[in-house]
């Protein structure tokens, strides 16, 4: 079992580079799975879901030939399965774009049901589902198994109108439609950046998606998705985690390999409450001296301000002088972790989808948990900026998303180290992300 020890209450300083995109990386690489021909995938981040999603990959016949740290090549022309083991994909949430990719390309798939979840509400697939059955397939869960074929082979495109704005649900009738037959429309589609990036890899592999970052997208079904080469963009997610590090614990970082424009809603929120953001090409300078200001922070989906940033920046908030309200406006129940700020004297109170938060002149270092993967980074923030020694327990969540925190973190000057304990690892079924 791995614990992170941290001495908090220095600032940061220094340089951090980005990692590729985490919720890019776990749609592109089971959308390898429709390609006849060997893709090249580069900027894949080094973090467990990742190598999770390859290993499934590998068990359904596909080869994969590490290039380098960040880079692989994938060739699923010899797929002998459309079944996976529950044991990996029971593991990592996304497995559930294994239903798109597979069914797109061989008209069958059973995939385990993604594990339970740790936010405390439900997570549900039903817009998935309503994707796949337009386009023509059967869908029934059963035996813990998601199953869903199609009497022909092949999907046949169709109008679907989203009743939520889903990600996930996006992503995976954007997969499924490249190569339906005839053409697909998604209306009320998400906007997200990794969408984009998935439809980007789609037709970089001979795919034609066309309308991806509106809410209405369309796709014209492919007979085939040949090979190609493609760059995974940075994870905005971890840039805004590394911003929120030094908005809460002070000093000035140079945010490396980002797009700023996917940083907009995390910079202004920043910027109300007072820490600097000079913007670069390719890079984000962010200082922070003075006292944070309160501000209101809704979750909501892109270009909203994101709900996979809402921890970190209540933490951030927990820290700022007077009151300021956070309202997750994405998911149902996301303020488990709250209870561990309290432990360190945060001021917070939640009520449903609000909380309430009273911001507090330091926080003390104390022994904390990672609820989830967000929930962990808050924890790691929180630690830096309280005084004193903090230690976190259950940090395989953060390292389900986050590539080498703790060396990011330490060359920005943080006294930050992990520690292995003996004992089970937690390693539960997964979770979210
Ligand atoms: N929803 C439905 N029905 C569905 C799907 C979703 O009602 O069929 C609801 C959800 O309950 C939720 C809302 O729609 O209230 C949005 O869910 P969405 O489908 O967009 O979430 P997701 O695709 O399951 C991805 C990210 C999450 C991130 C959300 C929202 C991945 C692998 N996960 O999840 O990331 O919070 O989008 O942006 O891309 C994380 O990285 O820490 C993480 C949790």
């Amino acid at each position: 079992m791995t614990k992170y020890i941290v001495q908090g209450g220095k600032p940061l300083f220094g340089e951090v580079e980005i990692s590729g995109a985490k919720n890019a990386a776990v749609a592109i690489i089971p959308a390898a799975l429709m390609v006849d021909g060997t893709c090249r995938i580069e900027n894949i981040p080094q973090i467990s879901d990742v190598t999770r999603c390859l290993k499934i990959l590998e068990q359904l016949g596909a080869q994969i030939r590490t290039i380098n740290r960040h880079t692989v090549e994938i060739n699923c022309s010899r797929i002998h399965s459309t079944r996976t083991s529950q044991e990996l994909a029971r593991k990592i949430r996304a497995s559930y774009y294994l239903v798109g990719a597979l069914l797109g390309r061989f008209g069958r798939a059973e995939v385990a049901m993604p594990g339970g979840c740790n936010f405390g509400g439900t997570r549900p697939i039903d817009q998935h589902v309503k994707g796949f059955s337009s386009l023509g397939a059967k869908v029934v869960v059963e035996g813990g198994f998601i199953h869903a074929s199609t009497d022909s082979g092949r999907l046949k495109g169709a109008n679907i109108y989203l009743d939520v704005v889903s990600v996930g649900a996006t992503m995976n009738i954007m997969m499924a439609a490249a190569m339906a037959q005839g053409n697909t429309v998604i209306e009320n589609a998400a906007k997200e950046p990794h969408i984009v990036d998935l439809a980007n890899f789609l037709n970089s592999m001979g795919a034609n998606v066309r309308g991806a970052g509106t809410d209405t997208i369309k796709i014209q079904g492919v007979d085939r998705l040949r090979g190609g080469s493609y760059a995974i963009i940075p994870d905005q997610i971890e840039a805004g985690t590394y911003m929120a590090a030094v908005a809460a614990a002070g000093g000035q970082v140079l945010v490396k390999n980002i797009i700023p424009k996917h940083m907009d809603c995390i910079t202004a929120k920043l910027v109300e409450m007072g820490v600097e953001v000079e913007e670069h090409e390719d890079t984000l300078l962010v200082r922070r001296t003075g006292n944070l200001q309160r501000t209101n922070v809704k979750t909501m989906p892109y270009p909203g301000f994101p709900t996979d940033m809402q921890p970190q920046i209540t933490t951030v908030l927990s820290l700022a002088e007077g009151t300021s309200l956070v309202t997750e406006g994405v998911w149902s129940n996301r303020y488990r972790y709250v209870d561990e700020l309290r432990r360190l004297g945060a001021n917070i109170q939640v009520d449903e989808k609000t909380a309430v938060v009273e911001g507090v002149d330091h926080l003390t270092g104390a022994p904390i948990q990672a609820y989830d993967l967000r929930a962990g980074a808050a924890m790691v923030i929180a630690a830096l900026a309280a005084h004193g020694e903090s230690e976190i327990s259950c940090v395989q969540y953060i390292e389900r998303g986050y590539e080498d925190i703790v060396e990011k973190l330490r060359r920005l000057g943080a006294d930050i180290r992990a520690v292995e304990e003996p004992g089970d690892s937690g390693e539960l079924e997964a979770h979210i992300g």
